[in-house]
């Protein structure tokens, strides 16, 4: 079997207890002082340059950001220099004196958390509820490539070679544990990176390096820079000193930087259309409260939300599922990320495009149960809706949209309703609710993606308990799973070790 196969979640049967810290005690507090001065909504969404203005800590972080500018050939090819040289130095060390690094820069990452989740909220529209797991994931990640990176001192029948110079190019939909992540890996694996945020998260990227740089990691090991989608983006991905890229984007951006250089070391997480299926077996209420998690989350747009729920059988015939799930959509929070009790934020932009048609319009046989509102001026504040009818092969079937719409489809037969699942071209993630054993394994082993979980939601994959990575669209130039034993490989060149044999 490929490693990606050997890779795959393990299912939970039971949702597991998330372990991470609620800290928002303390957040309430520090948001509270800013509440008076926040717009009220309706209205308009313009929060973050208030948030912004009033945290001293992050002015650091966004000094570092406007400096990282890189506006010129000659700039970018210093930087480059600079840290596959550093890289060099970096690779050479022995894992255990990277990981001691990366365990201080653990530490780090929890000083900043109010600022990260200030920053966050700011720039990404977070809502605390979202933001906080993301900075424990970061450090998680950072504790778990730290114990990898020991690890690589040692391994059997092979020798890791360090790739010197790694590039990573994050989304902005979690703005700081991919970025987080994609870093922390290649820094344990003993490259030096070069840091490009999203463009419209840059000072997140600037206050997790400024965390990564307080924590003991060399300036040149991490460069930061903010490059727009122009030549020198493209320079930066195919410049022949970068030993790998790790995308996190669309399959389109993969498409694209593999057009730049034919011989790209490229790892790329991209789109995903998600489903969850219910059988009659499940328990509805678990059901119910996890697809509304999976599909409404930071407004749905993660790349592992759940966009469909196929109902199987008699749950599709009787009224009790979807009554629930209306009810609970209807009465979902949907607000500013400086609230505290907002439970949906707003889009990372004024909704447009495919994702406006999918709010707005419905397709052949579609109807609306909750029909989506705009709340604010801006276009970026949307109530949550729910579709029905949803015919197989549709557009809405098979569009990934990143946005707070939620599509219903019906299945006779569980075998029915994992054709519907495979139908799309990605294969992300994937969800099942059902009490009934041989629905597990049928499931298991039919469905298509790289994530399966067995009654829990579809997002928030936890490091090393669920490795994340896709399949099919998913993935392009196929590595193997984030948080997950196998990774650091993927980030390395190996060559055979000398037998003494
Ligand atoms: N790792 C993120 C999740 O699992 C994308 O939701």
């Amino acid at each position: 079997a490929s490693l990606a196969a050997l890779d795959r979640t393990v299912p939970m049967p039971h949702r597991i207890q998330d372990r991470r810290e609620p800290v928002l005690g303390t957040v309430q507090t520090e948001f509270a002082n800013v509440s008076d001065t926040d717009p009220a909504l309706p209205g308009n969404v313009a929060w973050s340059r208030d948030i912004l203005a009033r945290v001293p800590a992050s002015t650091a972080g966004v000094a570092t950001a406007a400096a990282a500018v890189v506006t010129s050939e000659e700039d970018l090819d210093e930087t480059l220099g600079a840290a596959a040289e550093a890289g060099r130095g970096w690779g050479a060390l022995p894992g255990k004196e990277r990981a001691a690094v990366l365990r201080r820069a653990a530490v780090e990452l929890e000083r900043h958390r109010a600022e990260l989740l200030e920053v966050m909220a700011a720039e990404a529209g977070k809502t605390l509820d979202q933001g906080d797991p993301e900075v424990s994931e970061a450090i998680d990640f950072a504790n778990y490539y730290a114990s990898l990176a020991e690890e690589l001192d040692d391994v059997d029948g092979a020798v890791a070679r360090p790739v010197p110079l790694t590039v990573v190019t994050p989304p902005w939909n979690f703005p700081l544990a991919i970025p987080a992540g994609s870093t922390l890996a290649a820094l344990a694996a003993g490259s030096a990176v070069v840091l490009k945020p999203a463009s419209q998260a840059v000072r997140c990227g600037a206050v997790l390096a400024e965390a990564l740089w307080a924590g003991g990691v060399p300036r040149d090991v991490l460069r930061l820079v903010r490059v727009g989608e122009s030549q020198l983006g493209r320079r930066l991905v195919s410049d022949p000193r970068v030993g790998r890229v790790i995308l996190t984007g669309a399959y389109e951006t993969a498409e694209l930087f593999r057009s730049f250089r034919t011989d790209l070391p490229l790892l790329a997480e991209t789109s995903g259309k998600n489903a969850i299926v219910v059988t009659p077996s499940a328990d509805i209420d678990l059901a119910v409260r996890d697809v509304v998690s999976s599909a409404f989350g930071h407004a749905g747009q993660k790349c592992s939300a759940a966009s469909l729920v196929i109902l199987v059988g008699s749950v599709a015939r009787s009224r009790r599922f979807r009554d629930q799930l209306v009810d609970a959509v209807a009465s979902l929070k949907v607000g500013l990320p400086t609230d505290p009790t907002s439970q949906v934020g707003p889009l990372i932009g004024p909704a447009e495009g495919k994702l406006l048609r999918a709010l707005t319009t419905l397709g052949p046989g579609e109807s609306w149960v909750v029909r989506p509102r705009q709340l604010d001026d801006e276009g970026r504040l949307w109530s949550p809706g729910v579709k029905v009818g949803v015919a197989d092969g549709s557009e809405y079937h098979l569009t990934e949209y990143f946005g707070p719409v939620l599509g219903i489809m019906t299945a006779a037969t569980l075998d029915e309703a994992i054709e519907l699942q495979n139908r799309v071209a990605y294969g992300l993630t994937a969800g099942l609710h059902t009490r009934d054993a041989g629905d597990i394994a049928t499931w298991l082993d039919r469905v298509e993606a790289g994530n399966l979980y067995v009654n829990r939601g579809t997002t928030g994959a936890i490091v090393r308990r669920q490795p994340f990575g896709g399949w099919k669209r998913s993935a392009v130039g196929a590595g193997t799973k984030a948080g997950g034993p196998n990774y650091l490989v993927g980030l390395t060149d190996w060559a055979p070790a000398m037998s003494s044999a």
